[in-house]
């Protein structure tokens, strides 16, 4: 009998605002088309308003799409994270796993006896299909259920003892905080659960980065540049020992001083 694989679901990011801003975008293409049928001063505002809703939706719709796209493709050649040389059996937690995307790709790298924890939130609409059942589907599916566990946890009350991780992993989750003083709370919870002399790694987007003007237009706002996660990185006490610019996407890693 011919057996359908399982495959996982890691979801898209943004899935429902991608819907909104593509349905919008094309209301804005037929106000282009209408504006031939009026005179002057209404074609001259159609096309105007269909600028506008072109710009503010149809192009962030259409780029985030392609973002997911380019995301997966990245994700199957496995190169998105470099983790630091953890010599033996690392513990590592992964703060807002979600579907597990960047989680399981970690899990499946362990080659030295390692474990890794994930927590997340789950009450935000981030990723499509983003909960805590998906999460560990996708880890039973990857054959990595054995080396991990998932669990709910906020960023910002990490339910963990002091100094219990080798490596902390943070991809993408930092700036659904907004707020500065959330981000500094999530790093100082990140510093205390790490063992002295642990790994801090941290990914998020830059600000002015042409991939992301490519994929969000106008929306690139919303996020910061990587001057900014560098400081206050660096001002939760960790040391900087790397930088890397994966398409835009600036990935930092940071060790807590050895005592
Ligand atoms: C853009 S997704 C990234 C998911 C995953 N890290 C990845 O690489 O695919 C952001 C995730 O952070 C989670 N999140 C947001 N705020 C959080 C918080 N305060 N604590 C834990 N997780 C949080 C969301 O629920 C969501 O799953």
């Amino acid at each position: 009998m011919n057996e359908k694989k399982e495959k996982p679901k890691y979801g898209w990011y943004v899935k429902k605002l991608i819907i909104t801003c593509i349905i919008l975008g094309l209301f804005g293409i037929s106000l282009f088309v209408l504006s031939f049928l009026f005179g002057n001063w209404v074609r001259f505002f159609f096309i105007i308003v269909g600028i506008v809703v072109v710009l503010f939706f149809l192009w962030p719709g259409f780029g985030m799409a392609l973002m997911n796209i380019i995301i997966t493709k990245n994700l199957k050649k496995q190169k998105e994270i470099e983790m630091p040389m953890v010599q033996e059996s690392p513990k590592i937690l992964d703060i807002g796993c979600g579907t597990g995307r960047t989680a399981i790709k970690i899990a499946k790298d362990l080659k030295n006896g390692g474990y890794l924890y994930g927590i997340d939130v789950y009450n935000k609409v981030a990723i499509g299909g983003n909960s805590l059942e998906t999460v560990k589907q996708n880890a039973r599916i990857e054959g990595v259920q054995d080396k991990t566990s998932f669990g709910y946890g906020s960023a910002l009350d990490i339910p963990f003892e002091d100094e219990t991780f080798n490596v902390v992993n943070l991809s993408s989750v930092l700036h659904e905080l907004h707020i500065k003083n959330e981000i500094s709370k999530a790093l100082e919870e990140a510093y205390r659960v790490l063992k002295p002399g642990g790994w801090l790694i941290v990914g998020e987007w830059n600000k002015f980065s042409w991939q992301l003007i490519c994929y969000c237009g106008v929306f690139c706002f919303v996020f910061k540049d990587h001057n900014f996660w560098r400081e206050i990185i660096e001002q939760q006490g960790f040391g900087i020992k790397a930088q890397l610019n994966n398409g835009g996407f600036y990935l930092f890693s940071a060790q807590k001083p050895k005592n």
